[in-house]
């Protein structure tokens, strides 16, 4: 049995040493030991999230759907009921698994996932802005960020790559080994992923793209030392200048279908040798890299950068030159524009954050020495596609989709430059939990009702441990937002529930992280009632389940050493995609929402949300009682 108590206040301690691993040489076997000593994901007490998922439905359902509700849980958890047998069989589970969640969280949010993978699942990642603006610049740019790549490649391994830690606790370092050589393959009804890092022989290439042309570049030496940046240079500028111009039939757009036609689109494309083989290349990559053609700039901010990072603009301009299939894309503009897209499947954003900080710091100190040299050993090979008229008709009904998808994304990056962490610490409050409630005023003040929050948490201290839900909208959120604008309410009675609210968030954190939220252990009892084949418990069919997982703020914070920002798309049609990276005096936030939706609008919500930011501080810097 799980003992249930109030979790330590713990956080997430980034690695500072990244570029120095804690030892140059292979150390074998020190992986799976530390994985072996990690504690394996607890199954929380039935009543406590039956207790608990009542809690939470309060901001969000009606009075009458909560009674429903109410009666609906105490059949489910009563004695000899539903909820008992399906709590035994998941303990049974828990007690014969490495995680009992891992694998169908995977498969459920994921791989089951039919919607295409790009704006609905991947996620965008823009990094700084760099300081070039030609062809050259970008090669060279280019040439060094794969050096970084196989800089942090080799403490992976070498089984040499720091530990994480949150607060005292070790983290589950697995997802590290299933971001590199790493693809998913789309199925007819279920998708899979392979991952060659731990085949007998690993890849030793990646994959290029260049006006949606694809060519494979080996990256060692045949003395296995990893190419230096002035060979790199040489290569890449070879692949550049024989692709000068765009592929007619480009492959990649296909990779931006629905999962089912991509899935029947696929088995065609593989049934020719060349084809085959050219796609057994990609996937079989070490990772992808873009070099993108210029793309037009509609704002002044990184909004335009993050459309490029997140879908590549539409099949006119960069939408094609990518296989949105692999794990882990490097984009690169000629403008300077730089930044990533991820396949979320293998990984959750924190390691691919940490993995990028490594190698801009790479290849800021990285200097081009040598002329570029061209060795022979290496020489990219240009990958060929057989295009039927078939698969001619399939680009094109992908082109349209891609482009319709495009426009129908809004997209809005905010640097919100009046404050970061250190003015919520100041009043001894959490950062994250500070911006979750701002994130929940923005929304009453929007909507004038709460809605089902959804923040990332990380299951990280347990062994193979993805993510659990953390839900911001809390009876104590929305008590303080109803409060706010109420002019009739003291701002002392304001500041107390302002407090009270982050209390509420960091207390839901704390146990998120520790295993004992209720999201997964909700979809576990549900799966093992779908796998029995019994009728689904009538929780899982009842308004207030859906409502519940009807997330219009879906939300996440991804915090880094550089300056950028994650984005992903909404995962509602009249919902907002929230990510955001606090530092220390800002915090960036990406917001996306749907065009054709007529209820919401990213640039105005993130418009409020820097209002109530605002706002919260003032009340806090007018209050007596807030001052420390
Ligand atoms: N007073 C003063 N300082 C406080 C404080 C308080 N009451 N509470 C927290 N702090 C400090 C922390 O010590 C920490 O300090 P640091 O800046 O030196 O690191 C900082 O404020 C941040 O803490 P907090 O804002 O509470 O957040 P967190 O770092 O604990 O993160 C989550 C919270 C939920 C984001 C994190 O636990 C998590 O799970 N992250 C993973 C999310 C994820 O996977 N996202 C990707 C999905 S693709």
């Amino acid at each position: 049995m799980v003992k249930v108590g109030m979790p330590k206040p713990c956080s997430f301690v980034k690695p500072c040493h990244l570029v120095k691993p804690v030892s140059v040489t292979r150390i074998s076997g020190r992986y799976l030991t530390h994985q072996r000593g990690l504690p394996t994901l607890p199954v929380p007490p039935l009543q406590q999230t039956c207790e608990r998922y009542l809690s939470a439905l309060e901001p969000i359902v009606n009075e009458e759907e909560l009674q429903q509700t109410k009666t609906l849980v105490d059949e489910f958890q009563k004695s000899g009921g539903d909820g008992e047998r399906l709590q035994r069989a998941l303990e049974k589970r828990a007690e014969n698994t490495d995680n009992w969640l891992s694998e169908w969280w995977v498969q459920v949010a994921y791989l089951d996932y039919r919607l295409p993978v790009v704006v609905h699942s991947s996620p965008g990642l823009v990094l700084p802005q760099m300081n070039f603006s030609d062809k050259h610049g970008q090669i060279l740019f280019a040439a060094k960020l794969i050096a970084g790549v196989l800089d942090f490649k080799s403490m992976i391994d070498n089984e040499t790559l720091p530990v994480e830690y949150m607060g005292e606790k070790p983290l589950c370092m697995n997802q590290y080994y299933q971001v590199l050589s790493s693809c998913r393959i789309p199925g007819l009804k279920r998708d899979s992923i392979v991952n060659h890092a731990r085949r007998s022989s690993p890849p030793k290439h990646i994959t290029v793209i260049h006006n949606c042309q694809f060519f494979v570049l080996d990256v060692y030496n045949n003395d296995e030392s990893p190419l230096t940046v002035e060979q790199l240079f040489g290569h890449l500028k070879h692949i550049c200048t024989s692709s000068q111009h765009p592929d007619p039939d480009p492959v990649g757009i296909l990779t931006t279908l629905d999962r089912d036609s991509w899935g029947k689109t696929y088995q065609n494309l593989i049934k020719d040798k060349t084809n085959s083989d050219s796609v057994s290349a990609i996937q079989r990559s070490i990772f992808t890299l873009c070099l993108d053609g210029a793309m037009p700039r509609v704002a002044e901010d990184r909004s335009s950068a993050a459309v490029q990072m997140l879908h590549g603009g539409g099949s006119q301009w960069n939408s094609a030159n990518r296989w949105f299939d692999k794990t882990l894309q490097f984009i690169i503009g000629e403008d300077g524009t730089c930044g990533a897209n991820y396949e979320h499947a293998p990984a959750e954003g924190p390691p691919i954050v940490a993995l990028i900080d490594h190698v801009v710091e790479y290849t800021r100190r990285s200097e081009i020495g040598q002329a570029p040299v061209l060795t022979s050993s290496a020489v990219p090979q240009k990958l060929h596609f057989n295009v039927s008229p078939e698969m001619k008709k399939d680009i094109d009904e992908a082109k349209h989709a891609m482009n319709k998808l495009a426009q129908d994304l809004e997209m809005k990056v905010v640097v919100f430059e009046h404050f970061g962490k250190n003015i919520p610490k100041t009043y001894r409050m959490s950062p994250d939990a500070f911006i979750q409630v701002a994130l929940q005023l923005a929304f009453y003040r929007m909507y004038q009702h709460s809605c089902a929050t959804y923040e990332s948490a990380s299951l990280r201290m347990f062994r193979l441990g993805r993510t659990d839900t953390i839900r911001s909208a809390s009876s104590a959120s929305f008590k303080f937002v109803k409060a706010f604008d109420n002019a009739s309410t003291q701002n002392t009675e304001k500041v107390e529930l302002l407090e009270k609210a982050v209390r509420a968030h960091k207390w839901y954190t704390n146990m998120a992280i520790s295993g004992q939220a209720i999201d997964r252990h909700l979809l576990g009892l549900k799966m093992l009632a779908l796998e029995e084949r019994s009728s689904v418990p009538a929780i899982f069919t009842d308004k207030s389940y859906s409502k519940a997982l009807h997330y219009r703020l879906s939300t996440s914070q991804v915090p880094s050493k550089t300056d950028c920002v994650m984005c992903f798309g909404p995962v509602v049609s009249n919902g907002y995609g929230v990510c955001y990276n606090p530092m220390e005096d800002h915090i960036n936030f990406a917001v996306s929402s749907f065009n054709t939706c007529n209820e919401t609008n990213a640039e105005t919500f993130a418009q409020t949300v820097r209002g109530a930011l605002l706002d919260m501080r003032t009340l806090l810097e007018q209050t007596p009682k807030a001052k420390l």
